[in-house]
Parts: C-alpha cells; sequence; structure tokens
C-alpha cells in the first residue's frame, strides 16, 4: 500500500464519520418540532388579589411589600387560582394552579413564577410542575414545563403566556397554552 492510499483511506474514515454524526444530529433536532406537542392543553388562569376584605372571593394574596426600587420589585403574592377551559372566570374549574409569583426586575415589569397545575377531574389527575421569567410587556412569554405526575408522569414542555385581562391591581387573566413534548 502505497502512502497516498493510505491516506486515501484515512480520508474515506473520516468522510465516514462526518457523515454518520451528521445523520444523527438532523434527526434529533427534527424529532421535536415545536409546532407538533405531543399533547395540547389551552386554559385559562384568574388571579384575584386580596384587597383586604374580598375574603370569599380573593384566590391570592400578597405576602411581601415591594421596595422601592420600583416596578413592584421584591413583591411576592402567593396563589391558589382556578384554570378553566374558556375564558370565564365562574366557568368550573378544569384546574387548580397553587404556587407563587414576585417581581425581580428594577425598570420593567418583569414576574417569576413557581406553580404546580393539580388536574383532579374526570378527564385528567395529576400534576404539571411549571416555572421561569415573565416579563410582561411582552405579548407572549414561555415557560418550562420542568416534569409531571399521575396523567403527566415524567413530562417536559413549553407552556405560553398570553395575558387577556388586566383589571387595576385585583384581577388578571392569563391564556396559558401547555405544550407537552415529552408524552408517557
Ligand atoms: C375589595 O373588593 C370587594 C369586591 O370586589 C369590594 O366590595 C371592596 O370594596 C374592596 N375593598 C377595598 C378595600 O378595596
Ligand atoms: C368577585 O370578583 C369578580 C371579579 O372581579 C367580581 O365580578 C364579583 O363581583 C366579585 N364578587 C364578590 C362577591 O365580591
Ligand atoms: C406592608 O406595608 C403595609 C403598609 O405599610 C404594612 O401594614 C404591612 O405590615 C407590610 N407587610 C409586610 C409583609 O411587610
Ligand atoms: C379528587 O377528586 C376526588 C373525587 O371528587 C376526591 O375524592 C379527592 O379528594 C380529590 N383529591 C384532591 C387531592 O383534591
Amino acid at each position: 500500500m502505497s502512502l497516498v492510499q493510505i491516506s486515501n483511506y484515512f480520508l474515506l474514515f473520516f468522510l465516514l464519520i462526518i457523515s454518520c454524526t451528521t445523520t444523527t444530529f438532523t434527526h434529533s433536532k427534527s424529532t421535536l418540532k415545536p409546532e407538533e406537542p405531543c399533547k395540547h392543553i389551552v386554559l385559562y388562569y384568574h388571579d384575584i388579589l386580596f384587597n383586604g376584605t374580598d375574603l370569599s372571593n380573593a384566590t391570592s394574596a400578597q405576602i411581601t411589600n415591594a421596595s422601592t426600587l420600583g416596578s413592584n420589585f421584591g413583591m411576592m403574592v402567593i396563589f391558589d387560582d382556578p384554570m378553566t377551559k374558556d375564558g370565564h372566570l365562574h366557568s368550573p374549574p378544569a384546574a387548580k394552579a397553587q404556587g407563587f409569583y414576585f417581581y425581580d426586575r428594577k425598570n420593567a415589569y418583569n414576574a417569576w413564577f413557581a406553580y404546580t397545575l393539580i388536574f383532579n377531574s374526570t378527564e385528567y389527575k395529576g400534576t404539571l410542575n411549571v416555572m421561569g421569567a415573565d416579563p410582561l410587556p411582552e405579548k407572549t412569554r414561555d415557560l418550562s414545563v420542568v416534569g409531571g405526575t399521575g396523567d403527566f408522569f415524567m413530562t417536559r414542555g413549553i407552556v405560553t403566556f398570553r395575558t387577556e385581562e388586566i383589571q387595576g391591581d385585583f384581577y388578571f387573566r392569563v391564556r396559558m397554552d401547555i405544550k407537552l413534548y415529552e408524552c408517557y
């Protein structure tokens, strides 16, 4: 075997390796398409902040005061909110959202959410755990579904937030598009 032949073999070998890795790479990329979740659930989140007197109606309460840094920085709210299938507050809840958000940006309204969606209906039994940043000025915000239990065993995905209505400091409604990409 001449030196030229040997180097040609090496070249062929490397080309083979490169083509193999490229195929694997493009393959794994194409299995997760953002527009093709294995499960898609749309629910509406209703948050009624306790104003000091509306005990029967409130679903959330402010537990720390904002600092003087601006944009509510430092204010934390704990919620036990109904999730409905349509935008109506008084529709029967399909799930509960239990967790908290706080404001964590000085010069713009930016919240950080961590909560569990609890399903206990004939349709679904189980939980989804969601966390992530919610930069309020953006029209849509993506948060992570970091896990699940029951009917959502070991799932992962994305929740897209769209604020639909704000009534002063006391009520807001967010459309949540829950897209799961791992379903077992
Ligand atoms: C709190 O909300 C309730 C119901 O919306 C209202 O009747 C009450 O006046 C409010 N209280 C304060 C202190 O704003
Ligand atoms: C409860 O809150 C809703 C939404 O803000 C309001 O329309 C309704 O009047 C409130 N009910 C009571 C009893 O405060
Ligand atoms: C928040 O501020 C109000 C009014 O200044 C005060 O009454 C309340 O105790 C404060 N709450 C906390 C958790 O610091
Ligand atoms: C779920 O619903 C069932 C039937 O309505 C009820 O018995 C059970 O207590 C509920 N579980 C929770 C954790 O709310």
